[in-house]
């Protein structure tokens, strides 16, 4: 295992993805773990992420000094270099400004580090201090024009840095570096697959659940289908599944999900119809945030009044990922409490969690679903929304508005998967705006709704474009639409991209 401290770089969950495409397992742990954390990890090899800070502001993250002398090799990116060098009493100085970009690199012959590597090298430089003073017993072992001492070593101690970002891309011998520190020099196994994940996870939850019950929660996205799939494998029927249906999920869904996990997988999932409920709330409600709002808590509302039903519930899964632990830049609560103080709900639920996707990346999840044997069409299910349909009918949400974006969206699905573009476009679905419009349709002027389509590539939803599905696909799609959907005469084609406009339409 390659344990990889993390100061902060936005780059730093490349370096463990990287080295998991390697083979070896890899983990972010947060720079104020202690050797002592360090030893217990059955590390090979740490690696230090950049960071934003300089090693003298006075909010520099720091590392448990002893890290340093447990023996094991350590690599030093940026940030992480910098911090090595101050800790060995190398100087390290803020440049006159700062470097971002590509940058031409000189190897010095015979550096342990670029072992079987090119001696000149494109690399990629984000920085504003720099090294200027390798520390005693360290030598220079890459120059760049403005970065004299761009990578050091010290191979006696198993010190090694560079000050640039071998993980990502544009640094284009990257991957030989990181792959010769993993196996030249920490010499850590190879062979870790996602087979050897769910062998390793499953003892873990054994372990932790014991002879307890749990509870996970299924909305029939990938994430919560993996969690529920990996731990029907460990512990079969000490686990059950909630499945609310909102009612604002997509045509089938409710029941695939359904088909899947009891039909197939055999899993007590105890399905909720909540449709009534949430429509309800929803009545005379237009604004977007106010729909999210009711969503969000009555689906929290139902959770807990169902969860009190049942007895005996010590844990909660939840299908959290590496991206998400990171993001939030925070570590994991251990322990919930249900804070949704409403009239008549019971206050003090209180739950252990156990989230054993959450040193994973979204296509680690996929690979691992697949694995499980969950079927294609939930393994790479198409990110959905939370509040579902919910925003999709703009304005005020009636149960004729949903019927009408259920079904043109099932068409739309339909035609995307018969031109096999389902992976090529990241989302796509379609919205019902609140307008109507005049048309003729045999010899009858019609008034009906108009419909949109919205169809987006994206590598993270972040931003995104609009994605150029061929004429002749949305041609058939919108004749499709307008003859088999009642109530749409018109159907319109979002093309704009993110920013500006966001994905979904509300
Ligand atoms: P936007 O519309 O902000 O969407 O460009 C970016 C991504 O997030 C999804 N999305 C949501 N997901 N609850 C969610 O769980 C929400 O309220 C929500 N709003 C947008 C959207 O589908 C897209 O993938």
């Amino acid at each position: 295992k390659i344990v990889v401290l993390d100061f902060g770089s936005q780059y730093n969950q490349l370096i463990t993805r990287r080295i998991r495409e390697f083979g070896v397992y890899s983990e972010l742990h947060p720079h104020t773990v202690t050797a002592e954390d360090i030893k217990g990890m059955n590390a090979a090899g740490i690696i230090f992420s950049g960071g934003p800070n300089s090693v003298y502001g006075e909010t520099a993250f720091t590392v448990d000094p002893a890290i340093f002398d447990l023996g094991i090799p350590v690599l030093g990116i940026c940030y992480g270099m910098q911090l090595m060098a101050h800790h060995f009493g190398g100087k390290v100085e803020r440049s006159s400004r700062r470097e971002y970009g590509k940058a031409e690199m000189n190897v010095k012959e015979g550096a342990g580090l670029f072992e079987g590597q090119p001696s000149d090298q494109v690399v990629w430089m984000s920085h504003g201090d720099h090294v200027t003073a390798v520390p005693e017993g360290f030598t220079t072992v890459a120059t760049s024009p403005s970065c004299a001492i761009a990578a050091m070593e010290n191979p006696s101690l198993g010190m090694y840095a560079v000050q640039y970002h071998p993980e990502v891309r544009h640094s284009v011998n990257g991957n030989d570096l990181l792959r010769h520190f993993v196996f030249g020099i920490c010499k850590a196994e190879g062979g870790w697959t996602i087979g050897n994940f769910i062998e390793l996870e499953i003892e873990k939850i054994r372990q932790e659940v014991g002879d307890k019950q749990v509870l996970c929660a299924l909305s029939g996205g990938v994430d919560s289908s993996v969690v529920a799939a990996l731990i029907h494998r460990a512990i079969g029927d000490q686990l059950t599944c909630m499945f609310v249906d909102h009612g604002l999920l997509r045509k089938g869904e409710a029941d695939s999900v359904m088909e899947t996990f009891v039909g197939k997988f055999d899993m007590k999932v105890i399905k909720i119809d909540a449709q009534e409920r949430f429509l309800s709330k929803l009545a005379g409600v237009s604004d977007p945030e106010k729909k999210r709002k009711i969503i969000g808590n009555e689906f929290i509302y139902v959770f807990d009044e169902e969860a009190a039903k049942l007895k005996d519930m010590d844990f909660l899964a939840q299908g959290t990922l590496y991206t998400d632990i990171i993001e939030s830049g925070t570590a994991t609560a251990q322990t919930i409490k249900s804070h949704h103080n409403v009239g008549g709900l019971p206050e003090d639920m209180t739950f252990k969690l156990i989230e054993p996707l959450n040193t994973l990346f979204k296509d680690e999840v996929r690979a691992l679903g697949s694995e499980l044997g969950l079927p294609d069409e939930i393994v790479w299910r198409q990110p959905f929304p939370g509040p579902g349909l919910g925003i999709r009918v703009l304005g005020e949400v009636t149960e004729e508005k949903l019927e009408i974006v259920r079904e043109s969206d099932a068409i739309l699905r339909e035609e995307i998967a018969k031109a096999g573009l389902e992976r090529d476009i990241w989302q796509y679905f379609t919205v019902l705006p609140d307008i109507r419009s005049v048309g003729v349709m045999g010899d009858e002027r019609t008034y009906d709704y108009a419909i949109g389509i919205r169809a987006v590539t994206s590598i993270d939803g972040m931003t995104s474009d609009w994605a150029r599905i061929p004429w002749d696909v949305l041609e058939k799609i919108s004749t499709r639409l307008v003859n088999e959907v009642d109530h749409i005469n018109r159907v319109l084609y979002d093309v704009t991209s993110k920013p500006p406009a966001t994905i979904e339409w509300e």
